[in-house]
């Protein structure tokens, strides 16, 4: 742990400007117009990171949250002083927001660095935004505290409970299908997101909210509290009076909090909520960044031995309130206490253990938290593949697959671009039966930074035939409010001449998901007269594009650029 700081990090800290004194009572200059004194000044300081913003509806009621760890820094003695960084809001930042999650991250990290302050809560919430909290705090020396915004609540429709946005996908098919008009999808569609806070589902950001917890870089129960509630506000007063406490005794700093028995935790808790794939990608960025050697088959071998338990969509039925009501991350740690290791620290203080212990047995009201020999699925909810299609590895949410389909054979259909994807689909005389295996390319980290595109539609044809769900494969990633037999991540992508760069429309590809196999049936010989007529795509001519394009790390690796 670094040495307890004895001077105001405003003084600690240097800018260019002539002698160290002349730096200092600049600062306290500036300062002053501000309404700041010494008195103020020399209190531990807490940086806040906001990522409010009106494109990021999800974060709407940033400010009050911003308000009460304001509050509890005050409470506690400290000074808050908030900062902005780039929000990313999932549904309005085009083409994806993961082409920006390491812009966050960097923009993170680097405020933290640059800025006065001994310790920082960083208040996040959407689906892209801890992630890239999490990567700023593995790299950042000083004590770092995630608080996150929470879930939104569930609406209702005609007597039916919605929630974005396992629902929103649910709804859009019975319109396409003719079974809701333009006026009832309108009123689902005023009903789907009812209230501030993330998606209300386990899709990306509540898994993300579950597994920072578990990791222990936010309080204990802090994932799981609505947007809406007071449980929610007074656990970011908690978060503001512990980061006063952190500021004084300068740690426990991230690097500390994150070791590879916290990365075994958070995989365990990951597969028990059937959680989203995306989390495979952004924990393996994590923990690059803490130095900590994660990969892909760890989340298989250590997923093995852990059953599915938390009955939420997309894979279960119930939605985050109700997995709060049931007692929420503490209670599922409290079931899964066989299966954990009870030594890890986080940023309360407390070992893993002892917080367990701190809570109640389960009881048969907690609904949506099944006991372990009561689960509602088998273990390795998460399976991760690998095979000729993909040498280094894809991954599936079996959990949310169909049963037949998880041993399948059958015809590729290959579709070249995401924006292609809707016109072929939706070919009245597209030559395709249940049987096919519809393969997406140019989807990847370098070719496009990987969209949530790998859900294809089912092709519209075998949509009114009653069909719901076929093999899809691609370079892409999913929604985590997703479902079907969707094979997502292939590594290598196919704009780094990956074999899903090599597919042709009638090649044979098997899926096996017992056998953990992936494979492109076509002879190596065949394959390597196709490689040698393959032109990778051209990399975008400037700017951040480009930066990202030249140095994103494959899926396996966390899609972290190389250099961070
Ligand atoms: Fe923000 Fe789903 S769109 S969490
Ligand atoms: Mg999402």
């Amino acid at each position: 742990m670094p040495d307890r700081p004895t001077e105001s990090a405003i003084d600690r800290s240097r800018t260019s400007y002539g002698d160290d004194g002349f730096s200092t009572y600049l600062r306290r200059a500036f300062l002053a117009s501000s309404g700041y004194d010494d008195e103020a000044l020399d209190r531990p300081i807490v940086g806040i990171a906001v990522t409010k913003s009106d494109y990021n509806t999800c974060h709407r009621d940033m400010p009050a949250l911003l308000e009460a760890v304001r509050r509890g820094v005050l409470e506690a003695g400290g000074l808050p002083m908030d900062f902005p960084t780039i929000s990313l809001g999932e549904i309005l930042t085009s083409p994806t927001t993961m082409l920006f999650r390491n812009l966050l991250a960097m923009d993170t990290e680097e405020m933290i660095r640059a800025l006065p302050m001994d310790a920082a809560v960083l208040l996040g919430g959407c689906d892209k935004t801890v992630p890239a909290q999490l990567m700023a705090a593995a790299s950042s020396d000083k004590p770092v505290l995630l608080e996150v915004v929470g879930p939104m609540m569930t609406g209702s429709w005609q007597g039916e409970r919605l929630g974005a946005c396992t629902d929103c996908r649910r709804f859009w098919g019975r319109h396409r299908g003719g079974e809701l008009d333009k006026s009832e999808i309108t009123s689902v569609r005023n009903e789907l997101v009812s209230t501030a806070g993330t998606c209300a589902v386990m899709g990306t950001a509540s898994t993300m909210a579950c597994i920072t917890e578990t990791l222990g870089m936010m309080l204990p129960g802090g994932a799981t509290p609505p947007a809406a509630t007071g449980a929610r506000l007074r656990h970011g007063a908690a978060t503001g009076r512990r980061a006063v406490e952190l500021a004084r005794s300068g740690g426990p700093v991230p690097r500390e909090i994150l070791t590879p028995a916290a990365f075994r935790n958070a995989v365990r808790v990951l597969s028990a909520m059937s959680g989203s794939t995306n989390a495979l990608v952004h924990l393996i960025a994590v923990a690059r960044r803490a130095g900590v050697d994660l990969t892909l088959k760890d989340f298989d071998v250590i997923g093995a031995d852990v059953p599915f338990l938390v009955d939420c969509k997309p894979a279960g039925s119930g939605y985050l309130e109700d997995f709060h009501r049931s007692g929420g991350l503490p209670a599922l740690l409290k079931v899964l206490e066989p299966l954990l290791e009870r030594e890890t620290v986080g940023v309360s203080g407390k070992s893993l253990g002892s917080l367990i212990d701190d809570t109640p047995a389960r009881e048969d009201w907690q609904t949506t938290i099944h006991p372990l020999e009561d689960p509602l699925g088998a273990a390795g909810s998460l399976a991760v593949l690998q095979g000729t299609l993909a040498p280094r590895g894809a991954v599936i949410k079996s959990a949310a697959a169909s049963p037949h389909l998880m041993n399948h054979t059958g015809p590729a259909l290959v579709i070249d671009s995401a924006q292609d994807a809707q016109r072929i689909l939706d070919d009245p005389d597209l030559d395709v039966t249940p049987d096919h295996v519809l393969v997406l390319r140019n989807a990847g980290p370098i070719a496009a930074g990987m969209p949530e595109a790998g859900a294809l539609p089912i092709p519209a044809k075998l949509a009114q035939a009653g069909i719901r769900d076929m093999v899809r494969v691609s370079d892409a990633r999913m929604s985590g409010t997703s479902y079907g037999t969707v094979v997502l991540h292939c590594d290598p992508e196919s704009a780094a001449g990956g074999p899903i760069a090599l597919v042709r429309d009638g090649d044979l590809i098997r899926l096996d998901v017992a056998a953990r196999r992936l494979d492109l049936l076509v002879d190596e010989e065949e394959l390597e007269r196709r490689r040698a007529d393959f032109v990778p795509p051209e990399l975008p001519a400037r700017g951040w594009r480009r930066l990202y394009a030249q140095t994103v790390l494959p899926a396996s690796e966390g899609a972290d650029l190389s250099f961070l």
